[in-house]
């Protein structure tokens, strides 16, 4: 199993014990950011948005203040919750469109938060690394992205 497996594995260990017991869902969200943004390296961002009618409204995050309000299918993140697709930007200057909140982000990972096939949000990894995350770290997010809709009470 490659290193970076064996780390989404334990962090999907770690989240299952989080979330246990706790349905509250800004809760859930706030610690499972905390979690990645410790357990990552080379991130300057990681955090939750949550899909409000046709907008996507900031939610718990780790890093610097980010863009309250994205509109759906905008941005990485309005596009992946627009699409209900996890969408990979190995370098965000060549995304047209991306939102820049955080200037020292150079690539993305943007997973939607989907329930029932309704689409709650999103959640968002930035690294000021180029290319920071390949499939590995997509389907690793994806599974904490589905532990946090799993465990938490719609918001
Ligand atoms: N870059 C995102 C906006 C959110 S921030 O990265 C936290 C986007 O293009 O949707």
């Amino acid at each position: 199993m490659t290193a970076k497996r064996e780390l989404y594995e334990e962090l999907e260990r770690q989240a299952c014990g989080l979330l246990a017991g706790e349905r509250d869902a800004i809760a859930n969200a706030a610690n499972l950011s905390a979690l990645i943004w410790q357990s990552l390296p080379d991130l300057n961002w990681a955090g939750f948005y949550f899909r409000k009618g046709r907008e996507l409204v900031l939610g718990p995050f780790q890093g610097w203040p980010a863009c309250v309000r994205i509109a759906l299918g905008t941005g990485v993140c309005g596009t992946a919750a627009a699409g209900l697709k996890t969408i990979l930007v190995p370098d965000v200057h060549r995304f047209l469109g991306h939102i820049a909140c955080d200037g020292a982000s150079n690539s993305e990972l943007v997973v939607p938060l989907i329930k029932e096939g309704r689409v709650l949000g999103v959640l968002d990894l930035d690294s000021p690394l180029f290319a920071r995350f390949v499939e590995a770290d997509a389907a690793g997010i994806e599974t904490l992205a589905r532990l946090w809709t799993q465990a938490s009470d719609r918001l």
